[in-house]
This record gives C-alpha cells, structure tokens and sequence, in this order.
C-alpha cells in the first residue's frame, strides 16, 4: 500500500504516469535508467498488456532491457529502431536550462547516445533533482579500463583550468571491485561542487584520450516532468517556455495503490 512507498517514489511515480501521456501507438521511445525510468517502464507495460499501445522500444542498459521485456515491451537496438519519437529518462540534476547531470547508475553513455537519437527528450524527476548550479552530485565520467589511472589524472590536471570548485576523481566501486559499464568500462565520479560553465566542461573532458564520455547533457533535454508526493505533476517544456500544472488521474493514483500492493 502507499505507506510502503516512500514520497520521494511517490513523487518519482507520478512523474513517470505523466510522462505515459506523451507516448502514442506506433512509435519508437527510448528508455531511460534508474529508479524514476523504472516506473516508467513498468507504467508502459500497463499500457501495452491493459489498453493495447504498441511500441517499439530502445532501451538504454541491459538493465533496462531486461525489466521492458519482462513487462512485455518490445525491445529492439537502436539501430534496428533508427530515429526515435521520444525518449523519457530519469536524471541526478537539472538546472534552469534544462542541462543535465545523468550518469548514477552508470548507463551515461548509452543513455546520451539514445537520447541525441531522438526527436525529444523528456526527463522526469523528483524536485530534489531541480538545481540552480550543476555540481553538487557528482559528475560521472565513463574511461576506458586501460590506463585508467593516467586519464584520471590528465581529467584533474584540466579541472584545474575550469571553473568548477572541486577536483577530485573517484573511481566507482561495485562493493571492492570497480564499477563496470554495460560497455566494459569504468566510471570517475567528479567532485566539483558547483560546474560554472558545463558546456565547456562538457567539450573539454571528452578531448581527454581515454574518457569515453561524461554525463554532461547538454541541448538535448526539452521538457521535463517533475512530480510531487500528493500526485500533482509539474510539466515545464524549454521550446515554448510553458510550465503545466496537473493532478495524475484518480484511477492512475488508484494503480499506483493497486500495484504496490501487488
Ligand atoms: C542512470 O545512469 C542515470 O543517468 C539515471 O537516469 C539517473 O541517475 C537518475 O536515476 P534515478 O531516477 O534513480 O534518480
């Protein structure tokens, strides 16, 4: 029942149902990764088993993939979908701009090349992730695994020039071992505090031989979602600058109540 949910999965939640309302039969979407993109997939798997919306689906981690077949969604790679309709991902930070830090869970790299494959990006959110100034969550960047250690330094020594505060580079664990990627890689999470100029940082760190690439995203994000524990869901779209206010319905709270009973 809903006093198992936490508001923040709430919120999360009604996100995700939201975000539903954008996707249409017969097109081609994009999957995000993490928690809020795992109530988005589950939420499309209603609608595909209860009122019949056919999809194609690219999903952007395996984890991902896994969890879309298993509610009957159809998953295809990318380059069997080609150009997408949409994607809906989740994100670690937004800011006034619609620039985005993603990379906590580690699919970054497919998830941006997902994402720039599509007509629109939409990211839904919980409002903790709406910020003022980049930085305060930690910037993945995604290296390859040989010579992991020299590209550390090489990305440290450059931050030294940018305009962020901090500068340390951790290496991503999986309990004692490094993260791997679903690409084979590992992740530094950056600590910088507060990214003054992410597109530069964003243009810069990928010069650097060895990142395979951050999780700056910029320019690609065009609307995003943020819901709220009482099921009010706040829409606000970068392109025509309109910031839409609405309730989930009382049967989409009434699932949400259903499901988690389940
Ligand atoms: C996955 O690599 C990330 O980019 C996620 O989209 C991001 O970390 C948001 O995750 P949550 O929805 O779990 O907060």
């Amino acid at each position: 029942m809903t006093e198992s949910l936490s508001p923040a999965d709430r919120a999360k939640r009604v996100a995700a149902l939201r975000a539903c309302d954008y996707v249409e039969s017969g097109m081609k979407v994009g999957l995000g990764t993490g928690s809020t993109a795992e109530w988005l997939v589950k939420a499309l798997g209603d609608l595909v088993r209860d009122e019949g919306l056919e999809i194609t689906a690219v999903a952007t981690s395996s984890r991902t993939a896994e969890l879309a077949r298993s509610v009957g969604i159809t998953v295809v790679p990318l380059d069997e979908a080609g150009w997408l309709d949409l994607t809906i991902d989740g994100a670690d930070e937004f800011d006034p701009e619609f620039q985005l830090i993603k990379g906590g869970g580690g699919a970054h790299l497919q998830e941006k090349v997902v994402a720039s494959a599509s007509d629109r990006m939409i990211v839904i959110a919980d409002q903790t992730k709406d910020v003022a100034t980049l930085g305060a969550f930690p910037l993945p960047v995604e290296v390859l695994q040989f010579g992991w250690q020299t590209t550390k330094s090489l990305v440290e020594e450059l931050l030294a020039g940018m305009d962020v505060v901090g500068d340390k580079a951790v290496l991503r664990k999986d309990g004692d071992m490094p993260f791997v990627t679903d690409e084979g890689n590992f992740i530094l999470d950056m600590h910088l505090g507060r990214i003054g100029n992410p597109r530069q940082l964003a243009m810069v760190i990928n010069q650097i031989p060895g990142v395979v690439e951050n999780g700056l995203f910029i320019d690609i994000c065009d609307t995003v979602i943020v819901g709220h524990p009482d099921g009010t869901a706040v829409v606000r779209d970068i392109n025509d600058g309109t910031v839409t206010e609405s309730r989930v319905t009382s049967d989409d709270v009434t699932n949400i109540f259903a499901d988690n009973a389940e």
